[in-house]
């Protein structure tokens, strides 16, 4: 498998892969509304690491936007379709996904996660309690009622790629 950042700029075959992300994201994640995926997925402020096996097949991925001046990023959407769930998939893509946005100088990472997922993220280094200050963070991300926000400190010298 090989882990692809993608981003809405028109090549042909990674639109393809952005549709299917987009479509594990809708299934995964009925809660959200369709259009909201959507729009977030194709935003041009808003980037994906994909899990591609075989070259094209997307089987899961991560939906973000980065904070620059702010340095921290907002996890939008995060899923791995339905019949390769809990076989590790999840823990390579956050893992991946950390030693990339590690080199991007991002510093703190933040997601809503929804309740059955706040296992997952606390595995994932993830924490209830907010260690940025709110004036780096507060009014750049939008409240949303239905998750819980959570916290993980990308430490700059640890190797996430093990
Ligand atoms: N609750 C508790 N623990 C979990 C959950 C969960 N929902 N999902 C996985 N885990 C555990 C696994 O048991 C495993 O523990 P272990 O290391 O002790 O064995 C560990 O977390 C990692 O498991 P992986 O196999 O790496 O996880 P997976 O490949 O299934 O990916 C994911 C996790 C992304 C949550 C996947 O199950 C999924 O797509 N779920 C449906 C969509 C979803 O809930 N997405 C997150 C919503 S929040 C958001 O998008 C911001």
């Amino acid at each position: 498998i090989d882990f692809k950042i993608i981003t809405n700029n028109g090549n042909h075959e990674r639109m393809k892969m952005l549709i299917d992300l987009k479509n594990i994201f809708a299934r995964q994640l009925p809660k959200m509304p369709k259009e909201y995926i959507v729009r977030l997925v194709f935003d041009r402020n808003h980037e994906s690491m994909c899990i591609v096996k075989d070259d094209t097949k997307v089987i899961g991925g991560i939906c973000y936007r980065k904070y620059p001046t702010q340095r921290f990023a907002e996890i939008a959407f995060l899923a791995i379709t339905a019949n390769l769930q809990v076989k590790g998939y999840g823990t390579r893509l956050m893992n991946k996904f950390k030693e990339h946005i590690q080199k991007q100088d991002v510093e703190y990472l933040l997601t809503y996660a929804d309740n059955y997922a706040i296992g997952y993220f606390r595995k994932q280094g993830f924490y209830q309690e907010i260690k940025m200050n709110p004036d780096r963070w507060k009014g750049f991300i939008k409240d949303y009622d239905g998750g819980t926000l959570m916290e993980c400190y990308v430490h700059p010298s640890i190797d996430y790629g093990n």
